[in-house]
């Protein structure tokens, strides 16, 4: 490329136009379906989505509510979670998962990644409760659609009398060691912002739970604390799934599981290519344990970031860097007085990442050019 030609091609880092066009017409009666109805919030299409997607993650049950960042709210809420509590929080995620432990009134304290997987390091865990001790619980992201280490997560934490809450809000249908994520720790927490593997119109949110009393608890903290009319067991907040929403969701769930099998073919492709390249960039290695990687983001680490961003944006290729700024080195957080080389892993991986498209209306021939014009920024 030659600065100011024309790209031959252009590969966005997402196409929902080309991802719901096929199947438009289902979601806009579905849509339509709703409006008939003239009931807008919760009702049927929002039991029926929480039905299917509590099947889906192997949970007993589903609480729908407004986004992610509200289910980790309602999360810590059902927990007890609140002021004088400290949560662990990984270093390296979307602010959202320590925001929501700062709403709660909480502290979060930061915890190191692994290098391979970008999801909490078990060791680093460890470390950091030996001089930590009023922790309450620990939230397990899996980012990028990829499982947190649950086992030593879970075993470490049981050690320590904390609780375990997966934020999954990335990784709908991936799999720890076969067994679907969101249904591991004591609750799940799911987010269906447009960019998700399923994505709604809109902002919404899931919580996933095994315990009977802790999903009745959810269930009525998302709609100011009671399930009775004007009674209130709890002091809750309005978060709701819009039933329009929840038909979106609904429509597009079926094909859920093949835009995630699209997605791994993509990231597969982009796998081949990337290593006979010989190229300074590591591309994503699900580790073992990462039975079913879903593929919400695929993140290499690579050299010249910045440089690199920019000239795939000549290409006419979309790409973002999924995070910039570790939560401990946040302006938000600086109060809390970490300082640069706290967390190392975590600061070099938001040095180093760059995601690349690896959506489901990708073709071949889009993953192809990626990679070429990846190869020729290095030559
Ligand atoms: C890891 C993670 N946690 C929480 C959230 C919050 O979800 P929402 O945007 O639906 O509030 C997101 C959303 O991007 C996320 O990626």
């Amino acid at each position: 490329m030659t600065p100011g030609s024309i790209p031959a091609r252009r590969v966005r880092l997402l196409d929902l136009s080309a991802l719901h066009a096929p199947i438009q017409g289902e979601i806009d009666a579905a849509i339509q379906a709703v409006i008939q109805s003239q009931q807008f919030i919760l009702g049927k299409p929002v039991a029926r989505l929480e039905e299917t997607l509590a099947a889906y993650c192997g949970a007993r049950h589903a609480v729908g509510c407004a986004s992610g960042s509200d289910a980790l709210y309602l999360a810590l809420l059902a927990l007890g979670i609140g002021a004088g509590d400290v949560v662990l929080v990984p270093a390296f995620t979307f602010f959202a998962t320590a925001g929501a432990v700062s709403r709660a009134g909480a502290v979060p304290v930061f915890v190191d990644i692994d290098p391979v997987t970008f999801n909490l390091d078990p060791a680093h865990l460890a470390a950091t409760l030996s001089r930590q001790r009023q922790a309450k619980a620990v939230i397990a992201v899996h980012l990028f659609g990829g499982a947190a280490d649950m086992d030593p997560i879970l075993r470490i934490a049981s050690q320590h009398g904390l609780t375990v809450i997966e934020d999954g809000a990335q990784a709908i249908g991936a799999e720890y060691q076969h067994r679907r994520v969101l249904s591991i720790g004591r609750i799940g927490c799911l987010s269906f912002f447009p960019t998700k593997n399923l994505g709604a119109y809109g902002d919404g949110g899931m919580l996933t739970a095994n315990d009977d009393d802790l999903a009745h608890h959810l269930a009525a903290l998302r709609v100011h604390g009671g399930l009775e009319r004007y009674r209130h067991d709890w002091i809750g907040i309005n978060s709701r799934l819009d039933a329009l929403q929840a038909a979106v969701l609904l429509a597009k769930t079926p094909y859920l599981d093949g835009w995630t099998l699209a997605r791994q073919q993509n990231a597969a492709r982009y796998q081949s290519l990337l290593a006979d390249a010989r190229l300074p960039v590591v591309p994503p290695r699900p580790a073992p344990y990462q039975t079913r990687h879903i593929f919400n983001q695929y993140v290499i680490r690579c050299q010249r970031r910045d440089e690199l961003k920019q000239h795939l944006e000549r290409c006419g290729i979309g790409t973002e860097v999924y995070y910039p700024i570790p939560l401990h080195l946040q302006p938000c957080y600086r109060e809390l007085g970490y300082r640069a080389g706290d967390l190392p892993v975590s600061e070099e991986a938001a040095a180093a990442v760059l995601a690349l498209p690896v959506h489901p209306a990708l073709g071949p021939g889009d993953v192809d050019y990626v990679s070429q014009c990846l190869a020729a920024f290095y030559r």
